[in-house]
């Protein structure tokens, strides 16, 4: 078991204030000074041998998380939209550790019946997984719905993790699940009314920071669901970082902030730390900058039991997982 340093009621007090200044906490200045207090990071060759999928690994965070996982001696499934972009990734980080071993996957996991099927071939070649890594993400600029009829953020963020999820999980046994998720999600409370954002005027950011409080809320469900396994669920949000989705998404804030952003192996640090550590990281929790992070701000209020559970029922009757008992 890899030490932590201990985190003294100073330096505890230092991180928070950061993390509500956002500007200190989430851009590269969080990284900076909370490693001299944050934990040691995980052995090197944690994860030789074991299996890690990284959703969404074409570019930005899930290419940088691949690339962490794989230096610390994982074999790194990548999945994206597109072969060619996919290729790319995969000769980019051989380039980086030509030693590592780099599988990759047409997978979109905006599409359930497919990411089902993925799932499946995936179990039936590598019965033992060590962690899935939900990083693939997107802000519409408009609402789009699924051909199978589900808006898009949604589906991506939300309705496919969890397919993707359940149709892994007797691979998962005693392994890991990662939710990369947003800060954005302390602008939101749960919303249980109209998941599938079909009232009122759309806003992709409004989509993009809903979607990313149901991952929270998913993180301590699918917690709950899957202690039998063992399996260990966390979330974390990267802070800012400079990737192809926040130049492209939101040029006018990477303008803004440009000199301050992340790199993405900094935005990734949290996620492959998750992934890797020996320290005891329990389950259920929302971690950013590897320190588990309260998951509501004020004025945002705290869901309730009956809300969580309505979320819950929408879920599994929108993707049919689990499979209804009786
Ligand atoms: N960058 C930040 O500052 C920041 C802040 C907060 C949270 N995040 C979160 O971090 C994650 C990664 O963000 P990023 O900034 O690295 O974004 P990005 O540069 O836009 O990369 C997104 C990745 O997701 C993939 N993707 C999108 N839709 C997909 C789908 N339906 N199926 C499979 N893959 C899909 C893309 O691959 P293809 O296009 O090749 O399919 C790409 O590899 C997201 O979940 C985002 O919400 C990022």
């Amino acid at each position: 078991m890899v030490t932590s340093q201990p985190v003294s009621g100073v330096t505890a007090a230092l991180d928070w204030v950061m993390d509500k200044s956002l500007v200190l906490g989430y851009t590269k200045v969080g990284p900076a000074v909370r490693r001299a207090w944050w934990p040691d990071d995980p052995e090197p060759g944690a994860l030789t041998g074991r299996h890690v999928l990284v959703t969404g690994a074409t570019g930005g965070l899930g290419l940088a998380t691949a690339g962490g996982v794989a230096r610390l001696g994982a074999v790194v499934h990548l999945t994206g939209r597109d072969a060619s972009r996919l290729d790319r990734a995969r000769a980019t980080l051989l380039a980086q550790q030509p030693g590592a071993t780099v599988e990759t996957h047409v997978s979109d996991v905006s599409d359930l019946a497919a990411t089902a099927d993925f799932a499946r071939d995936l179990a039936a070649r590598v019965p033992r997984l060590h962690a899935v890594v939900h990083n693939a993400g997107v802000m519409p600029p408009r609402r789009t719905t699924t051909p199978e009829g589900h808006e898009l953020a949604l589906a991506t963020h939300v309705l496919g993790p969890h397919v993707l999820t359940f149709g892994l999980r007797e691979s998962l046994a005693g392994g890991r699940v990662v939710l990369v998720t947003s800060g954005g999600a302390y602008a939101q409370r749960l919303e249980v009314d109209d998941p599938e954002f079909t009232q009122g005027t759309y806003s992709g950011t409004a989509a993009y920071a809903r979607t990313k409080r149901m991952q929270l809320v998913l993180t301590r469900l699918w917690a709950r669901e899957l202690s039998g396994d063992d399996v260990s669920v966390s979330s974390m949000h990267p802070g800012w970082a400079d990737t192809p989705g926040v130049t492209d998404s939101l040029p006018g804030f990477a303008r803004v902030t440009g000199p301050l952003l992340r790199d993405a192996e900094q935005g990734a640090d949290t996620a492959v730390w998750l992934t890797a550590t020996g320290d005891a990281i329990g389950t259920g929790g929302f971690w950013h900058d590897r320190r588990r992070r309260a998951a509501h701000y004020a004025p945002v209020r705290v869901e309730t039991p009956g809300e969580i559970e309505r979320f819950w029922a929408f879920v599994c009757e929108s993707t049919g997982v689990p499979a209804p008992t009786g």
